[in-house]
C-alpha cells in the first residue's frame, strides 16, 4: 500500500478568493498547497478591464503570506458589453490568462453576466485567434428549466453550438456535476476541458437535503444524483487529460449561508488536496493523481509544469467545525491523508 505520495506541485484551476479582509483570511490556504491559481473575478463590482485585473493581482499578491510561491493568475469577467481589443490588450500585457462566461444570473456575483452569448460573438473570436482560454459557468437560466437540468440543458442551447462555430477557442467547462457534462467533454475535440471540484466527487444531493437542510452542501452548479456524482467521478480519476482540477472553493461567511435565503458556494481550499487524494485513493488509482492535479491543466493552458514537488501522507486530518468566519467543507470529519510538506 502508497502510504506515502510526492507529485509534482499542483495548481487550482478555478477559485475564489474574494477581495478585502476575506481575501486576506483566505489567500493562505490556497497558496500553501498551489503553485498557481485561476482567480474567478466575480468580484463586485466584476474584473473587467486590465487595469483592475492589475490591481486586483497586486492586492491577492499582498494577501499571501511572505515565503509563499504562489502565482495568480487573473481572469477578465465577460458582459454584454465586453470589447475584443479590451480583452486582447489584457492578455497581451499578461494581465488576463483567460475570461471568464457567466450567463447572467446564474450564481453568486453574476448579475453583470453575459444575458446572450451571441452578443460576445465577437470577443469569442478574438479570444480564438490570440489563443485566450475561455471559462464557462455552463448553466442556463431560464426559469421553465428546473435547477437539476440547468447545466444538461447549457450544453444543448449553448456549448454545442459554441464549440461548433469557435473550434479554434479553448474552452473550459468549469466545475462540471453530471454525466451529460462528461460524456460531452469526453467526445468533444481536444480544445474542450472540464475542471472537477472536491464536492462533487464527494457528494450527491442528499447531502444537502437528507435529515434537515444543510446550506454548507449547497453550491452552483448543485450537487446532482449518485449516478452524475459516479460519473463525474470516474472522469477525475480517468486519467483523461481533458479533466483537471478546480476547486471552485467559494467562501461565504457562516451567517450569510446560515440563512433564509443562503448563498452558493463550499470553502474547500484548507483540506482540498487530501480530499481529492482520498477519492483516488478508494478508487485505487493514486498513480493518476498527479496527472489531474499538476499536469493536465498547465498542458491545457499551454503553460509550463511547476518544478516544485509537494508530499501527501496517509495519516488523520480533522477537519475543524470553522476555518475563521467560514465552515470548510468536511467540516468534523476525519480524512485519511495529510499534506506532509
Ligand atoms: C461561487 C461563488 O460563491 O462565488 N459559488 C458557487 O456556488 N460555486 C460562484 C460560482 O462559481 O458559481
Ligand atoms: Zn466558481
Amino acid at each position: 500500500m502508497t502510504d506515502r505520495l510526492t507529485i509534482r506541485r499542483p495548481d487550482d484551476w478555478h477559485v475564489h478568493l474574494r477581495d478585502g479582509a476575506m481575501l486576506d483570511h483566505v489567500a493562505q490556504y490556497t497558496a500553501r498547497q498551489f503553485a498557481r491559481a485561476i482567480i474567478m473575478p466575480n468580484l463586485s463590482p466584476p474584473v473587467t478591464t486590465a487595469e483592475e485585473g492589475a490591481a486586483y493581482r497586486d492586492r491577492i499578491n499582498a494577501a499571501v503570506p511572505a515565503g509563499l510561491d504562489f502565482t495568480p493568475l487573473i481572469v477578465a469577467y465577460l458582459t454584454d458589453h465586453s470589447s475584443p481589443d479590451e480583452m486582447a490588450r489584457g492578455h497581451d500585457e499578461g494581465i488576463f490568462t483567460a475570461a471568464k462566461l457567466y450567463p447572467a444570473h446564474a450564481t453568486t456575483g453574476s448579475a453583470h453576466g453575459v444575458t446572450d452569448v451571441a452578443k460576445i460573438m465577437p470577443v469569442l473570436e478574438r479570444m480564438a485567434d490570440i489563443g485566450m482560454p475561455l471559462l464557462i459557468h455552463g448553466e442556463v437560466t431560464d426559469h421553465d428549466v428546473d435547477i437539476f437540468d440547468r447545466e444538461a440543458v447549457f450544453i444543448e442551447r449553448t456549448l454545442k453550438g459554441l464549440v461548433r462555430d469557435l473550434p479554434g477557442l479553448r474552452i473550459v467547462f468549469e466545475h462540471i456535476t453530471t454525466s451529460e457534462a462528461v460524456d460531452f467533454v469526453t467526445a468533444a475535440p481536444a480544445n474542450v476541458a472540464a475542471t472537477i471540484t472536491p464536492q462533487h466527487l464527494h457528494i450527491n444531493r442528499n447531502a444537502m437535503l437528507v435529515g434537515g437542510i444543510r446550506p454548507h452542501a449547497y453550491c452552483l452548479p448543485v450537487a446532482k444524483r449518485e449516478q452524475h456524482r459516479l460519473a463525474v467521478r470516474a472522469a477525475a480519476v480517468s486519467g483523461s487529460p481533458k479533466f483537471f482540477l478546480g476547486t471552485d472553493s467559494a467562501p461565504h461567511a457562516v451567517h450569510t449561508k446560515e440563512a433564509a435565503c443562503g448563498c452558493a458556494g463550499i470553502f474547500n481550499a484548507p483540506y482540498a488536496l487530501e480530499s481529492y487524494i482520498q477519492v483516488f485513493d478508494e478508487e485505487g488509482v493514486l498513480d493518476r493523481f498527479e496527472g489531474f492535479a499538476s499536469e493536465h491543466g498547465p498542458n491545457f493552458y499551454g503553460l509550463p509544469l511547476n518544478t516544485g514537488t509537494v508530499t501527501l501522507e496517509r495519516g488523520e486530518t480533522l477537519v475543524p467545525e470553522r476555518v475563521g468566519e467560514v465552515v470548510p467543507f468536511h467540516a468534523g470529519e476525519t480524512l485519511g491523508w495529510r499534506l506532509a510538506s
